[in-house]
C-alpha cells in the first residue's frame, strides 16, 4: 500500500520511530521497510521538520491485530465481538451488545493482549449530563481514565469521565484549523479540553482563541493542555458561552461543537461574527 514516509539512516531509525510514535503519527498498520541504509517509517500525516517522501509498504497481517480469536467467548457469540472501539492515549473504550456483558473481562483482557500498549479497557455505558462526560466501567487493567492522547504531533491531557473528548475528530479539527488565517480572532464555544483551540494555536496564526466551556473539569485539563504544547494565544475561559460571547472582541469566526443544541445559541453567537 502507498503511504507517506520517513526515510532515516539506520543508526538514528529507533529514535524516531519511538518520537513518531510517541505523537501518534507512525501508521501502525504498515511495516516499516528498510534498505541498506536506511529505514523507512510509514506516518499518518507529515510530522514537523522532517521531510517525507512516498513508498510502497507491506500491510500487517489482519490476523495480527485481530483480538476477536483471542477473546474467551463462547463460540456462538464471537461474530458479536465489537470490530471498532476507541483509543484515548493508552486506555480504550468499547461497547458492548447484551449478551457479551457477562464476558465483558474476557474481552477486555483480549483487547490487552492482542494490543499491548493498552493500559486499560473500558466498557462504554454512554454519555451523561449537559458535560457529555462518558459512564465508563473498568473491565481490564488499572481502574484509570485520565490518559494522554496524541494527534496530529499534539499531546491532549483527557479523562472521558471527566470532560468530553472524541478522537474521531482529529480530522475535522485539522480542517478547521486550516481555515485559520493570520491574525484572526476565533472564539470556541465548547472547546472541552481545548482540542480545536490549541490545534488551531499550533498549526496556523490566530490572533487570539478564545475557548470556553462550562465544565471547570474540562477547562482545567484546557489549561493544562495548553501549557504543555506551549501554545500562545488560547485563552482558557470557565463559563456559559451564551454569556461569554459577549464579554469577548467580535471573531472572525465561531466554533460551536455541541451536538443537539448548539443551534439554540446560534442567534447569540451571529451577533458577535464580524461581519
Ligand atoms: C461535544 S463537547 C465538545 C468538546 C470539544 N469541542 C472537543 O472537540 O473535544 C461539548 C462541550 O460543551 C460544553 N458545554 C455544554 N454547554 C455549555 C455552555 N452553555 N457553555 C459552554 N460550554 C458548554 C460541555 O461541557 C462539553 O465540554
Amino acid at each position: 500500500m502507498r503511504s507517506l514516509c520517513v526515510r532515516v539512516r539506520k543508526g538514528e531509525g529507533e529514535s524516531v520511530r519511538k518520537k513518531l510514535l510517541e505523537d501518534g503519527l507512525l501508521d501502525q498498520s504498515l511495516y516499516v521497510d528498510k534498505d541498506q541504509e536506511h529505514l523507512y517509517l510509514p506516518v499518518l500525516a507529515s510530522p514537523d521538520g522532517l521531510p517525507t517522501e512516498e513508498r510502497d509498504f507491506q500491510e500487517r497481517e489482519r490476523e495480527e491485530r485481530d483480538y476477536k480469536a483471542l477473546a474467551k467467548v463462547p463460540e456462538e457469540l464471537r461474530p458479536l465481538l465489537p470490530t471498532a472501539f476507541d483509543t484515548l492515549g493508552d486506555i480504550a473504550i468499547i461497547r458492548l451488545s447484551d449478551q457479551l456483558l457477562p464476558y465483558a473481562a474476557e474481552v477486555g483482557d483480549a483487547l490487552r493482549s492482542a494490543f499491548p500498549r493498552l493500559r486499560s479497557v473500558f466498557l462504554d455505558h454512554g454519555v451523561v449530563g449537559e458535560f457529555r462526560v462518558l459512564d465508563l466501567e473498568v473491565i481490564s487493567g488499572q481502574d484509570v481514565s485520565e490518559t494522554v492522547h496524541t494527534e496530529y504531533g499534539l499531546r491532549f491531557k483527557v479523562d472521558p469521565r471527566k470532560a468530553y473528548f472524541n478522537p474521531r475528530l482529529s480530522n475535522e479539527r485539522r480542517r478547521i484549523a486550516s481555515l485559520v488565517r493570520d491574525g484572526e480572532t476565533v472564539v470556541d464555544m465548547f472547546s472541552g479540553v481545548g482540542p480545536f483551540a490549541i490545534m488551531i494555536a499550533k498549526l496556523s496564526r490566530p490572533g487570539v482563541v478564545y475557548a470556553i466551556d462550562l465544565n471547570p473539569g474540562a477547562v482545567q485539563l484546557m489549561r493544562e493542555n495548553v501549557e504543555l504544547n506551549r501554545v500562545a494565544g488560547v485563552v482558557p475561559l470557565e463559563g456559559d458561552a451564551r454569556q461569554w460571547v459577549f464579554d469577548l472582541p467580535c471573531a472572525d469566526r465561531v466554533i460551536m461543537n455541541l451536538p443537539h443544541s448548539a443551534i439554540d445559541f446560534f442567534a447569540d453567537a451571529l451577533t458577535r461574527l464580524k461581519l
